[in-house]
């Protein structure tokens, strides 16, 4: 599974990106307001200019689909290397597929995000036109926190994205470690990953009773 960072703070960023853990980066308009941005185009634009040569996806923000629809040659306006993430409905709930079915066919990659459900995948996948580049993000994180497994979700989403050549399934809201491997087993094309969690690499393969050892030592110390 490829790795790519999830958030929007600039140096976080640049520093995985010199440390070559990560191959691709995604933002999204909370990640945005978190890291207090205020000038979405300059944090755009500054992001394209310190990651030239890995996929950068940046999210439409508007919430009607013409306005989302500028958006989106704007934001693919940025660089070659930029996805345009448009999220599978607006927050009235009504289908962002007719958009993503014309910004598809202009031939544009994107980022169809906040997927939930396999049937959202498949009419996500068949509005993709034939020939482009374009990520699939399922929010398995948020479907974990509902007490729900996404295993099968994730397993069937690789299989409907897959039968499209050039469709990546993306495992989103990443809450653990764990995640990544589970991603990796699923057959996941990107798991996205929070700088907090990318720290949290350090400790694979650790010796558990080594692990022990230490939590004990930081009770004894505390
Ligand atoms: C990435 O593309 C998603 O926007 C992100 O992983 C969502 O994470 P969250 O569900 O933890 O907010």
């Amino acid at each position: 599974v490829k790795i790519y960072s999830d958030g929007a703070e600039i140096d976080k960023m640049k520093q995985v990106y010199n440390e070559g853990i990560v191959s691709g980066f995604t933002t999204n308009p909370s990640l945005m307001k978190q890291a207090g941005i205020t000038d979405y185009v300059g944090f755009a634009r500054e992001a394209v200019k310190e990651i030239p040569d890995m996929s950068l996806s940046f999210e439409v923000f508007a919430d009607d689909f013409e306005t989302m629809e500028k958006e989106a040659e704007k934001i693919a306006s940025f660089g070659k290397n930029v996805a345009i993430k448009i999220p599978i409905m607006n927050s009235l709930g009504e289908s962002s597929i007719p958009l993503i079915k014309k910004l598809s066919a202009r031939g544009y990659t994107l980022n169809v995000t906040a997927l939930m459900t396999i049937e959202q995948v498949r009419e996500a996948v068949e509005a993709l036109a034939p020939g482009t580049k374009n990520i699939i993000s399922v929010f398995a994180g948020r479907v974990a926190d509902t007490g729900v497994d996404p295993t099968e979700l994730v397993i069937e989403s690789v299989a409907v994205c897959h039968e499209k050549p050039g469709t990546e399934l993306l495992w989103a809201s990443t809450r653990e470690v764990l995640n990544i491997f589970q991603a990796d087993k699923l057959g996941a094309d990107i798991i996205t990953v929070p700088p907090s969690i990318i720290k949290k690499l350090e400790g694979v393969g650790k010796d558990l009773l080594d692990l022990s050892q230490e939590t004990v030592k930081i009770f004894n110390q505390d």
